[in-house]
């Protein structure tokens, strides 16, 4: 038999060479090549076999079958992954160390061992421990089949034997092929590691999930590499001191993305937050300078999330620090509110937080973030019951945000009353118990606020 061949494959652009090299040929990048097996080329006579088993045809005439989601019996688990899981789908949720990713995972197996054949493979934690932390969750009796094992070909053989119809990898980053000399985690190991395991699961009809960590640069491990491989990408989001966590789809073959689950680690696991929209509030007695509410659009659901704001003196080159938001549209923010508001903040550290740990991406965040801003600047407090959303762009606009109506119906289902929002948000049918203040520039938002 001929020698498996290697190959060298850049983790930044994929790019691959026949030798290491300390800089990537495709990218440029360096120190970036690592080893990799090399595909066997076809020879012409596979093409032909192919080419004889799918014919060419017409898109019109193909028919579209639906593809059928199968629930994992946790809902906000479903809703992140579009309606379940898929046959021969493969997942990949992603998230912090400690996040919570074994437990909900163990938990929603449990739930789909009643229906079905569901195999565990722990490449971190002992059968025992797994055990634990079942019996911990109140999992008594579980049906769920576990293997603690980490050699990928001793997997595969244990996918054969036992045929589960969902099996989840935890994680991705412990497992090894023998194929390769790199060690497990490498992004070459995960790669082909990943790669197998897809192949099983599209042959066999398995569902995979992969659980995969999260590198100190935010993410995940062989980054580009992995996303690419499976159908749907969750991520796992939230403070670890805070017991509200998120699960986001940010790629979904078979759903949309940007919906996300909620849920609160309790004593026993991840429960689901069926109505999550008041979790991001942090609760003053009184309204605090600094702080203004947002209603920010996740997926399919108006969240409101308090954003927070400290301006204080700082020394010759002041910092922007944000945490949940971008950095780079805060610096954008505070220009544009020192150039058409003239507030002026370049000699001032600025910090930005989203309450709750949530992450925020939506443009539409940015009134409520400059408002923030601008009250603790002025030491002022916005009034109690006030939130506010609009994109801002260069030129001082405040441009509408997707959903308005929605928005602002679930801001005042909550009880709150003020709001400053784009004109072209405003509802032609008055909303009650809210009085909306309708802005087309920053400087207005800013006079407006001033004299509530
Ligand atoms: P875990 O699922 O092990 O995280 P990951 O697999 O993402 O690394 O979650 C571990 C944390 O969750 C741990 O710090 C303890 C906490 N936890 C609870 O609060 N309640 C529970 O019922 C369980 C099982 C864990
Ligand atoms: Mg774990």
């Amino acid at each position: 038999m001929a020698k498996e061949k290697s190959i060298y494959v850049c983790g930044e652009c994929g790019a691959s060479s026949p030798k290491w090299l300390g800089k990537c040929p495709g990218c440029g990048a360096w120190n970036t090549l690592v080893e990799s097996v090399a595909e066997p080329a076809p020879g012409k006579n596979r093409f032909q076999a192919l080419a004889k088993s799918q014919p060419v045809a017409t898109l019109s005439e193909i028919e579209a079958s639906e593809i059928a989601h199968q629930g994992t019996g946790i809902a906000e688990l479903d809703r992140a992954l579009g309606g379940g899981i898929v046959e021969g789908g493969v997942v990949l949720i992603g998230g912090d160390p400690g996040i919570g990713k074994s437990t909900l995972l163990l938990q929603a197996l449990d739930a789909l061992s009643r229906t079905m054949k569901t195999l565990y493979v722990t490449g971190e934690e002992s059968g025992a421990q797994v055990a634990l932390r079942s019996r911990r969750l109140g999992l008594e009796g579980s049906q769920v089949r576990v293997l603690a094992e980490i050699q990928l070909e001793r997997i595969l053989a244990a996918l054969e034997a036992e045929a589960p119809a969902v099996c989840v990898i935890d994680s991705i980053q412990t497992l090894y092929s023998e194929q390769l000399a790199s060690a497990p985690g490498s992004v070459a190991q995960v790669r082909e590691c990943a790669a197998q395991l897809t192949r099983t699961a599209k042959a066999s009809g398995t569902t995979v999930i992969l659980v995969g960590h999260v590198t100190k640069e935010g993410a995940l491990a062989g980054p580009r590499v992995l996303e690419h491989i499976v159908d749907t990408v969750l991520y796992f989001e939230g403070d670890t001191h805070s017991s509200f966590r998120l699960v986001r789809a940010v790629k979904n073959r078979f759903g949309a993305v940007n919906e996300i689950g909620v849920f609160a680690m309790t004593e026993r696991g991840l429960k689901g937050v069926a109505n999550p929209s008041a979790i991001f509030l942090s609760t003053h007695g009184e309204p605090v300078p600094g702080a203004c509410v947002l209603v920010t659009l996740e997926g399919t659901r108006p969240m409101l999330v308090e954003i927070q704001a400290l301006v204080d003196s700082g020394g010759p080159s002041p910092r922007r620090l944000s945490v949940g938001l971008d950095r780079d549209r805060l610096a954008m923010l505070l220009a544009v509110l020192h150039r058409h508001a003239g507030v002026a903040a370049f000699d001032q550290d600025v910090f930005v937080n989203a309450v709750g740990g949530v992450r925020i991406s939506e443009p539409a965040a940015d009134l409520a973030v400059l408002l923030a801003i601008q009250g603790s600047l002025r030491g002022r407090a916005l009034p109690r019951g006030f939130f506010a959303f609009g994109e801002i762009g260069l030129a001082g606009e405040v441009r509408p945000a997707p959903r308005g109506q929605e928005r602002l119906r679930e801001a005042a289902k909550l009880g709150f009353s003020v709001a400053v929002v784009p004109s072209a948000n405003v509802p032609k049918k008055p909303i009650e118990g809210l009085t909306i203040h309708a802005v087309d520039r920053v400087e207005q938002a800013i006079s407006i606020v001033r004299e509530l």
